[in-house]
């Protein structure tokens, strides 16, 4: 059994920056990862950073990028969280300047900032279009140089949690394909968001929300997961992200009439208004049949001139032209909303602690709440650097005052997935199984029909319907033929598959019950927000027949909620 006094798990932004804080701090960190960390979703991140420097304005401060975040979030998240998380910022990203990363500058020489949706100033610190690729380096350099651990090509299959709270884990190496047992006093969640939970989606086909569901299994609530965010523009048949940067460089939406449409959905922020309004515009172009081919709208940025294009939007431009045929120097993009971030995750206290002893969680896998009902552009990187490095300085602080008396529970999780993978082998060989990847199919489609940009309780039914039918089909009766060894991705994904049921039942019953519409949840039947009655996070706690949901109020500070008008 291997031992360290810290175990993050997910090599991505959050979980490098927490490692490096947890040892920075002292203690013995190890990352055990799914992919090399290179090859983590955080290094998709394209357009950028925020914090209030001041660089591009200097009447940009840390109250006012607290205020567009709050405001953005529809007024669910937490203002001292985040008030706390954009004073962080400023510190954090000089860090990332500091240690390294070669941020887009200004003529003086000052890191550049451009404008993003939803924000009173231009405060997105870039790489080009390339941000969290550049970070992600800089990050995992620093992590190398440190001497943290890692297990990479390791997928984390259970928690091991006893009454003193959570001990250690079982992986499988995907390399062996054998099970590996991991004691540790503290056990940090940096697995990324749900986003393959719905067919179109920008994400990585590792942001499975599994993460979230290992930490649901052992008690852990899961927060607010009915939001989820639709960034507006995805290159149309792939949903590959065309980054918000494209709009904050002075990019244009069109729809098949030529009409600069925004004008009638956010006059003064026009295509800078948040996404979940952008997203919804465009999905309303398209259902009111002034889309394209009934799917999507032009995204133009031809006119701010190929040198712009190609200093600033480089890989936009490459991914147009590989993955669409289009020249954007010269012709418009094709893009549709997909699904992008998702706002809930285990829910967590400001310095990353979840309610179990010894769990952690930072970056999209958890919630904070900064984020509330909607997030900004460049507040993700943000968040990872942020609640990750607080979260290894928690995690820390805490194994301190812990020892290591996990391994019966760490023994009892190995014979649980044990069990778990003997069932899916033996029904592998009967007749007549069910194929794990058509239920994740039926399941993802189910997620963008009937909870995806547009709800109504007909269709949330509908939606939790289908989820419970496939959840009960995979518990009865899926099998997978082949058995274990090495890179047994269809064993993985079996294993993965159920975790993205039980995320997604929460997310649609989350919905369903939310009788609202507030930031990316858009309830058609009940259009405007209620904060008599809404203005809540939700919990959701796991239960094997499903989750039992509970409620607790958000923390109001200083800004009183108001209509959100752009
Ligand atoms: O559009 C983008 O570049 C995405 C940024 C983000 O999600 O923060």
């Amino acid at each position: 059994m291997e031992r360290h006094d810290v175990i993050v798990v997910g090599g991505g932004l959050a979980g490098l920056r927490a490692a490096v804080e947890a040892k920075l701090r002292g203690a013995d960190v190890a990352v055990v990862s799914l992919l090399y960390p290179m090859r983590s979703h955080s290094v998709a991140a394209q357009g950028g950073i925020n914090a209030a420097l001041g660089n591009a304005d200097p009447s940009d401060s840390v109250e006012r990028h607290a205020f567009d975040t709050i405001k953005g979030a529809d007024y669910l998240a937490d203002q001292d969280a985040v008030l706390e998380y954009c004073q962080d910022a400023i510190e954090r990203v000089l860090e990332l300047d500091r240690w390294g990363v070669p941020f887009s500058r200004f003529e003086d020489g000052r890191i550049a900032q451009r404008p993003f949706g939803g924000a009173g100033f231009p405060r997105t610190c870039y790489a080009a279009d390339k941000t969290g690729h550049a970070v992600m380096h800089t990050v995992f350099q620093q992590a190398l140089r440190l001497g943290v651990a890692f297990y990479n090509e390791r997928a984390v299959l259970r928690l091991a949690r006893d009454e003193d709270g959570v001990r250690g884990l079982v992986a499988m190496n995907l390399q062996t394909g054998e099970l590996e047992a991991y004691e540790a006093k503290a056990v940090i969640m940096a697995t990324g968001g749900a986003g393959r939970i719905y067919a179109r989606t920008t994400n990585s086909h590792q942001s499975t929300g599994f993460g979230m569901a290992l930490a649901y299994w052992v008690g852990a609530p899961l927060e607010d997961m009915e939001f989820v965010q639709f960034h507006p523009t995805t290159l149309y048949g792939t949903n590959i992200l065309i980054s918000e940067a494209a709009r904050g460089e002075g990019g244009i939406l069109l729809n098949a009439k030529g009409e600069r449409f925004m004008e009638r959905y956010a006059p003064e922020k026009m295509e800078l208004a948040p996404r979940d309004i952008v997203a919804r515009a465009i999905w309303t172009e398209v259902l009111e049949g002034r889309g394209f081919e009934n799917e999507y709208v032009h995204l133009v940025i031809s006119h701010l001139g190929a040198d712009l294009i190609m200093e600033r939007l480089p890989q936009i431009w490459e991914l147009a032209l590989k993955f669409a045929g289009v020249d954007a120097r010269k012709e418009p993009i094709p893009v549709q909303p997909g699904q992008h971030y998702t706002m809930g995750g285990i829910e967590t206290d400001k310095h990353g602690r979840a309610r179990i002893k010894g769990l952690y969680a930072a970056g999209e896998c958890a919630c904070v709440s900064v984020h509330g009902a909607n997030r900004l552009g460049g507040n993700s990187l943000l968040e990872c650097v942020v609640f990750g490095a607080r979260a290894g300085a928690s995690a820390a602080e805490d194994v301190q005052r812990r020892g290591f008396d996990g391994k019966e529970a760490v023994e009892r999780a190995l014979e649980e997935v044990e069990g778990r993978i003997k069932v899916l082998l033996e029904r592998g060989r009967e007749e007549g199984h069910s194929n794990p990847y058509r239920i994740r199919r039926d399941m993802q489609q189910a997620m963008w029909e009937y909870v995806g940009i547009f709800r109504d309780e007909e269709g949330l039914r509908k939606g939790v319907e289908t989820i419970r039918r496939l959840r009960k089909e995979y518990r009865e009766s899926a099998g997978v033929p082949a058995p274990p060894g090495p890179f047994n991705q269809g064993l993985l994904d079996a294993l993965i598959i159920e975790g993205m049921l039980d995320v997604a039942l929460v997310v649609a019953e989350g919905a369903l019950r939310r009788t609202e519409s507030r930031g990316g949840h858009y309830r058609t039947d009940y259009p405007k927000r209620d904060d008599e009655k809404w203005l809540k996070h939700t919990l959701a706690f796991y239960t094997p027949e499903g989750p039992e949901f509970d409620y607790k109020p958000v923390v109001i500070t200083r800004w009183q909620p108001t209509e959100r008008k752009y």
